[in-house]
């Protein structure tokens, strides 16, 4: 049986002092770790179990120097052991892919019949009518950023430090990694040691301030 990797902190804490590395050491993270980051990270949850989230491992430095180049020169891009380039794919709506999803729920015991085909008509639906999200863009970055969350939380507990990074050129980082028209390009998230103290803490609103009770813009009271 493969040995658990444990974590070094417990969740409150990763959460408490997950920050936004903005400078990393060059040390690697242990491939075991790395491994159960991605593993963690993508039990994320996703609508009809679509799993849209792809991510291109950027680990060569020529490779982050060219992205470096895509991201407004921000030096986590190549200080990083690794960065990813979060994505989100709009073709999951494909059958062969919705297939490829009842397959997974079958294999872990979680489809029959009826539900298979419910989701052969209902996600083709929900793509074409687009009742729930206003663009596609919207609907693959809803699921990719949430990963993404679990992404950070989850490095964090095994004491690796993340940077998400919304500045760069979608248009440059496509050409650039090939990544295709229909493939969004979320955000990228810098991972590995931190060098240097984080810049002080920025603080978080009240939770008055960010939740309304019952209707939006109602003071909202525990
Ligand atoms: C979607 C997103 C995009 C961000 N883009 C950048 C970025 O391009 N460069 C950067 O240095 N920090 C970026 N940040 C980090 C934020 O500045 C940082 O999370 C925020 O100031 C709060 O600090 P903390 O994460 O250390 O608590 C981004 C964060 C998020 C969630």
């Amino acid at each position: 049986m493969a040995q658990e990797i444990k974590t070094s902190l417990s969740l409150k804490e990763a959460i408490e002092q997950r920050r936004a590395a903005r400078s990393f050491r060059p040390d690697p993270i242990p491939t075991e770790i790395f491994q159960e980051i991605l593993r963690l990270g993508v039990r994320s949850p996703s609508g009809f179990n679509l799993q849209p989230w792809r991510f291109v491992v950027v680990r060569e430095s020529a490779n982050k120097e060219r992205l470096r180049e895509c991201a407004f020169d921000q030096r986590q891009v190549t200080e990083a052991p690794v960065v990813l380039i979060c994505c989100g794919d709009r073709q999951v709506n494909r059958s062969d892919y919705i297939e490829s999803v009842i397959e997974l729920g079958t294999k872990a015991g979680a489809m029959n019949d009826s539900y298979a085909d419910y989701l052969r008509s209902a996600i083709p639906q929900l793509f074409d009518n687009q009742p729930c999200f206003e663009s596609l863009e919207a609907w693959t970055n809803r699921h990719t950023m949430l990963a993404v969350a679990h992404l950070m939380i989850v490095a964090k507990s095994f004491g690796v430090d993340s940077c998400p990074m919304e500045g760069f050129v979608t248009a440059q980082v496509k050409e650039a990694f090939n990544i295709p028209e229909e493939v969004d390009v979320c955000c990228l998230l810098a991972m590995g040691y931190a060098a240097e103290p984080f810049k002080a803490y920025g603080g978080r609103f009240d939770i008055e301030q960010v939740c309304y009770g019952e209707s939006f813009g109602n003071s909202f009271q525990l």
